[in-house]
């Protein structure tokens, strides 16, 4: 298969997945063809090393080049996982050996405009969170990608875990009978190694709470609305590439979300949260709670890296541990998974349309603390999200 019939086997499928509106995205191919991806990995910093080794064991990838500004860490990775080539600068590296998808591990800030010049290049993209800085940015890479038949994809895959699919059939069968009310909760004390975790564009919700945030409205629901309150609760930090530094986005966050139908649910995140265990808290125990009128659940350890699922519901009231197999699932497989996907002609639940609406959420999240009121959204994707 040539790049030109790569490019109109794939805009097919994406111009009939956009002319849909299917519970996840649908990609149709021939089950015959050729089965693997070219791939460009841009940003070859801390993230890289969880994707790189991810991605080379990837039986549908073929990993063709690295690119970084800091160009001793393209080159660096580039030899460590055998790849290829390795580029300073994206325009080398779009000038250079062809491949089919970028797959970005940037700084947020440089998502949005690396994403949209890899799309007018001709290429898929898959984007670490979030897709761009604003929302409107992220709609117009979804149109720009729809216009040139590609596919865009974004972090985190955290609706691919079986403890997700989990909740989400316990949820569809309505086990919990009506839900009135959950709770998510993620956080840290911060990353040390770069600033713009901490610049204008950067905090605590695009880096941490987009995982609850995903997992929320992926077993509940596109959200209606947003309230919530915001703070900078350090305000300089000491960090690896810069020193000292002014913290300039939010490290503290607690979002209220409106599921319509009387639902509500809340994530709280932020770079503030001491944990002598670290992330798993030393104990496995539940870090999101779903509430409802017959039942109530919570996923064991986070999101991203569940570890099971407590169920209660009425008539089997001892708590009972179900799904504690992850069954292959890794929070760095979103790009693998995708590309699989895609070559495979299965369906997606990881969606454009869910990562552009946890971006509206996580804007609104902001002007929310502005204005001290209620924000509506305009956003929605497919739902339920289920196998
Ligand atoms: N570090 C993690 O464990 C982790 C986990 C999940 C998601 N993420 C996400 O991954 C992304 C990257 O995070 P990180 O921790 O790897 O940051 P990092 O600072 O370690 O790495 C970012 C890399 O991108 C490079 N870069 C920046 N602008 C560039 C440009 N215009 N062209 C080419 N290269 C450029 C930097 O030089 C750096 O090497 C963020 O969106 C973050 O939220 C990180």
């Amino acid at each position: 298969m040539d790049r030109r019939q790569f490019l109109i086997r794939f805009g097919a499928a994406r111009a009939a997945l956009a002319a849909s509106t299917p519970a996840v995205a649908m990609l149709r191919t021939p089950p015959h063809v050729a089965q693997k991806m070219r791939v460009g990995v841009i940003g070859c910093g801390s993230v890289s090393n969880s994707y790189l080794p991810n991605l080379s064991a990837s039986p549908y990838v073929e990993l063709v080049s690295t690119c970084d500004i800091k160009p001793e860490r393209a080159k660096a990775q580039a030899e460590r996982f055998q790849i290829p080539h390795h580029y300073p600068h994206i325009d080398a590296m779009l000038d250079g050996s062809p491949f089919d998808m970028l797959i970005n591990l940037t700084d947020m800030q440089e998502h949005g405009r690396l994403n949209r010049q890899a799309l007018e290049a001709g290429r898929h993209v898959w984007s670490e969170k979030p897709l761009a800085t604003t929302y409107d940015d992220g709609l117009q890479l979804l149109e720009l990608a729809r216009a040139k038949g590609l596919s865009l994809w974004g972090a985190p895959a955290v609706v691919t875990s079986p403890q997700f699919a989990f909740m989400a059939r316990v949820l569809n069968e309505g086990r919990l009978g009506t839900v009135a009310a959950a709770h998510a909760e993620y956080g840290h004390t911060g990353p040390t190694w770069s600033a713009f975790f901490y610049e204008k564009g950067g905090g605590s919700m695009p880096d941490l709470g987009v995982y609850n945030l995903t997992t929320l409205t992926g077993l509940l629901g596109p959200a209606r609305a947003v309230m919530a309150m915001t703070s900078i609760l350090t305000p300089t930090r000491a960090v690896d590439d810069k020193g000292e530094i002014r913290v300039e986005a939010e490290d503290n966050a607690m979002v209220l979300m409106d599921h319509g139908g009387g639902t509500f649910s809340h994530v709280q995140s932020g770079f503030n949260y001491y944990d002598p265990h670290g992330h798993h808290g030393g104990l496995a125990r539940p870090t999101i709670h779903l509430y409802g009128k017959k039942g109530n659940m919570g996923m064991v350890a986070y999101d991203w890296a569940p570890e099971g699922v407590d169920l209660v519901t009425e008539g089997a009231e001892a708590p009972e541990r179900h799904c504690e197999d992850p069954q292959g699932y890794v929070w760095q497989w979103g790009a693998s998974y995708v590309i699989e996907r895609m070559l495979k002609g299965e369906r997606s639940l990881v969606t454009p349309e869910h990562a552009l609406h946890v971006l509206e959420i996580m804007e609104a999240a902001r002007a929310s603390q502005e204005a001290g009121r209620r924000i509506e959204l305009r956003s929605s994707f497919a739902w339920p999200v289920v196998s």
